[in-house]
This record gives structure tokens, sequence and C-alpha cells, in this order.
């Protein structure tokens, strides 16, 4: 397996690429209200990333080998749906939890990011969910640094996800990006100290864990693309785009409208 290490050049391209991607889910975030549709945010997105950004929506008519061409620009996966949900006319209802998940290329860079939503006023459960699932990604991300390895990452994960009293999805991981939507590695949400690649400057990679309020079984919809929990228990999902600095990371898909970081990230952070 060869990870591929980019250049100053390069990292300066992703980074574009990435606050780009986090500025789709700015935009949207005002819409995110009983109501609208997931359909109609997708094409608020679609407008705004092809007119405004001039950037091209990855997920549109992405067909990785073994399945149909992804039909729409975003991603959205409401309450018991995991991942890959696809936009559609059905309107949002008060107490939704909504993943949208936002990748957008840039002179040919790809940026990726997701964030969660709470439609009107969610059951504590539901509020507990996104923010402990924020925080399982931040536990991760924290790890990230020259040395370490993708293992460490996964196991931080798992092991604070689990504490919390959730599971975490196994068949869907973090993977490298670039020019190319995804690449090696593989980052698992899951896993031992010490094991897998060692992390090197230069690498770039997403951390998206999917954390199930239930059980970690996961069931593919009918659809050819949702992926839902088997005990239909409500899931989250958060992302980052991370690249391995000399001393740590640097997260890529920050923007204005980013959630406030962790209390315990800053600690980390200055060395
Ligand atoms: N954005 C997703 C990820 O984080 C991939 C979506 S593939 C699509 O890797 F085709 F469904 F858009
Ligand atoms: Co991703
Ligand atoms: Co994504």
């Amino acid at each position: 397996m060869t990870i591929a290490i980019k250049t100053a050049a390069d990292i300066d391209g992703m980074r574009i690429a990435g606050r780009l991607a986090a500025e789709v889910l700015d935009m949207l975030t005002p819409h995110m209200v009983p109501g609208i549709s997931t359909e109609a945010l997708d094409k608020l997105a679609h407008d705004y990333m092809v007119n405004v950004q001039k950037t091209i929506p990855a997920p549109l008519n992405y067909a990785p080998p073994g399945y149909a061409p992804y039909p729409k620009s975003i991603c959205t996966s409401i309450n018991h749906q995991i991942c890959h949900g696809i936009p559609n006319e059905r309107p949002l209802k008060n107490g939704d939890i909504v993943n949208i998940d936002i990748t957008v290329i840039k002179d040919g860079w790809h940026g990726d990011t997701s964030r969660m939503f709470i439609i009107g006023e969610a059951s504590i459960a539901a509020k507990r969910l996104c923010q402990l699932s924020y925080e399982a990604l931040w536990r991760g991300i924290v790890k990230v640094r020259p040395g370490a390895r993708l293992g460490d990452i996964g196991h931080a994960i798992q092991t604070f996800a689990e504490n919390a009293g959730y599971s975490v999805v196994r068949e869907f991981c973090g993977h490298g990006i670039g020019r190319k939507f995804h690449e090696e590695p593989q980052v698992l949400h899951y896993g031992k100290l010490g094991t897998l690649e060692v992390l090197m400057p230069g690498m770039t990679f997403t951390i998206e864990p999917m954390v199930n309020a239930g059980r970690r079984e996961i069931r593919e919809a009918g659809d050819g693309w949702t992926i839902v929990t088997k005990d239909r228990s409500l899931s989250a999902q958060w992302e980052h785009t991370v690249v391995v600095t000399d001393t740590g990371y640097e997260v890529l898909t920050l923007s204005a409208g980013s959630p406030a970081l962790p209390a315990f990230v800053g600690e980390s952070v200055t060395v």
C-alpha cells in the first residue's frame, strides 16, 4: 500500500477545497428547518457550488466499482440512516437529526466534510448522540501526528464511543483524499493502539466516524446507496479532512461556521 505524500503546493490546493466544502455547510445551515426537503437542500448546494464557488460537486455521478452513479450533489442521511442518503422530496420534520456530507473539487483537489444538524427540537437522546459523535471525531483528530499510527486514531474513537454506550460502524471508513475522492489509506474508526500505518507529514485523509445509538450492524436500504442501522437506532456522523503536519495535524475543512472545537482540543494542539 502506498500513501501519497502531498507537497506544500498540493496542500495549498487542498486547503482551499477543504474550506469551500465547509462553506457549503455554512450556507445550508439557516435552511435546516422543519418543512424543507433534502431535494431542496441538494439544489441549493448544487447551485452554490457550481455558480458561486465554481467547484464541482464530487458525489454527482460518482460511481465506484459495483455502484450505480450517485444521482445527487450531496448526501443527506436522516435519523437511522448512517450515510449516503439520497436527497428526496420528503420534508424534514421537527426532531429529525440529519447528516449533510459535502465533497467539492476545486482545481482538481477534493475537500470532504460533514456535520449533523438538529431540525427544530430533538430529543435529549438524539442531541447527546450528535454531541458525543462530534467529540468522537475530535478524539481521533488529536491523535494525528508524525509517528502515530492509523490504529491509534481508530482506537481513540472506538474507546470513546463505546464508553458512551454507543457502537461504531465497521463497514465504512475514512479515506485518503487528494486528486482522487477516495484513495489509500483506509482510516478505520475502530482498532488497536500501535497498529497499522505510521503517519508521515504530507499525508491527507478524512476521519468520519459513524456512531450508532444501538448496535453497529448495518443494512442497505434498497436504493443501492443508502445505508441504515439494522436495528433502526439513530446514527450520527461528522467528517473532517486533515493533513499530517511536521508537529501534528491541520484540519483542512474548517470555516467561519464550523462548530466550536471540544474543550480538550486546545490543550493538545499547543505543543
Ligand atoms: N462523502 C462521502 C465520504 O465521506 C462519500 C459519498 S460517495 C457518494 O466518503 F457517492 F455517495 F457521494
Ligand atoms: Co469522506
Ligand atoms: Co464525506
